[in-house]
């Protein structure tokens, strides 16, 4: 067995924000066949602690974590070997895990999430005497500082991995919060926390890692360019050797739908028909006026990063042509205005549900047609996955992870019967509404459509083959001989 620590600031089914969660969460189920064991180091959130129940084992106490006594607990919560913070100066707040309620960062976030790493790196230097991980799994930039306080730590044989799920979030904060970061003058530096004068947890922990990985290869391959690396393309080439991209997966036994309970009628590949009873429940849920011709979902961060203003611009036409559309999503508030208006435009045609809602998630790649992902970045998503699995063809932006994941509809992939879905070039409106019309054409054809939503459901987007891949990288990071030839590259 090969000992490893996630360390992360979100775990489904505890606590999620976004795909993130849905990765830390899947992971150790996927890991554990391939002779891996895998625990999971969360911040004790009150909705994390709440589902301990009373239940859990105080494993070790700080009196002094961070300017607050805390306690470091163990629980196995569904099915996740979990060690909770339990610190409530800096966990005991509601909602969002990183916002207050003005919607902003909270202020002291370096703080909770230095304690993060700091805790992770006291349990690789052998905090508890009947736990030692040998390698620990720093994601994003919330647990980046987990790389730098093993590197500038007492020595130590175990491994750090930093993996990247999104760039562009690079925890950056003053200098002025240095010399409370319990890290040794030395740290401040190129080779270490420091980045633009100031103090970034993401370049840190890509920085001092043994190794780097992200959650697709072609993202691996776009943040090395300066187009998509956003300041880090040079640290990322620099260190070309100890770099990879793993595609994620999902958890295709959450995401089933043969028994998904959240679906209003279960269907397989030989009984799509039965997908019109979910379309029709969206239809009363997004109030629309019918369910014939297509239905186009997206479910979705409203943000930039995810091309939600190019969406906006084309709504109009999309509906022009005959689609219509339900909208699941949170975000600025600049596009929530947006949306709306575009529902108040299109009565029954354009439909809104401001929020987050896991379950009608589910319904919804149950039931629409086709789900679009219009990315500017992306570094891999999973609701193209969730698409694929559930027979709503993705049609999305030709970047990052989308690019690895969907075989576009072009005339020679429809011959060769390849292709799952549709793909156009990112940022730009034009593209998006030229693909929602080659969506229309094709949805007319349904035999083509048929087979392109059969073969989505057919194609492997389960962590089998990643989790493997994984399972190499450790095991080469440990020096271990491996009968298997999917070592990282
Ligand atoms: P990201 O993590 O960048 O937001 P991903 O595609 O990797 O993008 O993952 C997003 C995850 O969050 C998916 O599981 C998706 O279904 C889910 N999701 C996003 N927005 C919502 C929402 N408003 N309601 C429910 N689930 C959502
Ligand atoms: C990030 C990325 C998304 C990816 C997810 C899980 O949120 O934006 O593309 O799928 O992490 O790795």
């Amino acid at each position: 067995m090969i000992e490893v620590l996630s360390v992360a600031s979100e775990a489904y089914p505890l606590i999620k924000t976004g795909g993130l969660a849905d990765v830390t969460g899947a992971l150790p189920g996927a890991l554990s066949p391939l002779g891996v064991s895998m625990r999971t180091l969360l911040p004790g959130y009150p909705v994390v602690t709440d589902k301990l129940n009373g239940g859990g084992r105080t494993v070790a106490e700080f009196d002094d974590l961070f300017d607050g006594p805390a306690k470091l607990v163990a629980a196995r919560i569904n099915g996740l070997e979990i060690l909770l913070i339990d610190a409530p100066h800096l966990y005991a707040r509601p909602g969002n895990p990183y916002l207050g309620p003005d919607g902003l960062d909270w202020p002291d976030n370096w703080r909770r999430f230095a304690a993060l790493g700091w805790v992770a790196s006291q349990l690789g230097h052998g905090l508890l005497d009947d736990y030692q991980p040998q390698i620990i799994q720093a994601h994003d930039w919330q647990a980046g500082l987990l790389p730098a306080y093993m590197k500038y730590g007492p020595a130590t044989d175990v491994k750090t991995v930093m993996t990247v799920h999104n760039i562009a979030f690079k925890g950056f904060f003053g200098s002025e919060i240095f010399p409370q970061l319990r890290l040794p003058p030395a740290a401040f530096a190129v080779g270490g926390v420091e980045f633009y004068g100031g103090i970034s947890y993401l370049k840190s922990g890509m920085e001092c890692a043994d190794f780097v990985t992200t959650v697709s290869p072609n993202y691996a391959e776009e943040i090395r360019t300066p187009a998509f690396g956003m300041g880090l393309e040079g640290l990322l080439n620099g260190r070309a050797e100890t770099v990879t991209g793993i595609l994620n997966g999902i958890d295709i036994d959450t995401w089933d739908s043969a028994i998904d309970p959240e679906l209003k009628q279960t269907y397989s590949a030989n009984t799509l028909h039965l997908r019109q009873v979910n379309k029709r429940a969206l239809a009363e849920r997004f109030q629309l006026d019918g369910v014939d011709g297509p239905l186009f979902c997206v479910i979705s961060r409203f943000t930039g990063q995810k091309g939600m203003d190019l969406l906006a611009q084309v709504v109009d036409g999309v509906v022009g042509l005959g689609a219509r559309f339900c909208l699941l999503g949170s975000g600025e508030p600049h596009l929530e205005a947006g949306f709306a208006a575009a529902a108040a435009r299109h009565p029954g045609k354009v439909g809104l549900v401001v929020g987050y809602d896991e379950g009608l998630s589910h319904l919804m790649q149950g039931g629409a047609d086709a789900i679009l992902v219009p990315s500017r970045f992306e570094p891999c998503g999973l609701t193209q996955l969730y698409g694929l699995r559930y027979g709503c063809i993705p049609v999305v932006s030709r970047v990052g992870g989308l690019a690895d994941t969907i075989i576009d509809a072009n005339p020679a992939a429809l011959d060769a019967g390849v292709a799952t879905g549709i793909q156009f070039d990112a940022d730009s409106a034009h593209a998006l509404y030229e693909a929602a019309r080659r969506a229309v054409k094709l949805y007319g054809d349904e035999k083509v459509w048929r087979k392109m939503q059969r073969r989505g459901m057919k194609s492997d987007v389960s962590w089998e083959h990643s989790a493997d891949r994984y399972a190499a990288l450790y095991g080469q990071l440990l020096g271990l001989a491996r009968d298997n030839d999917n070592a990282a590259d």
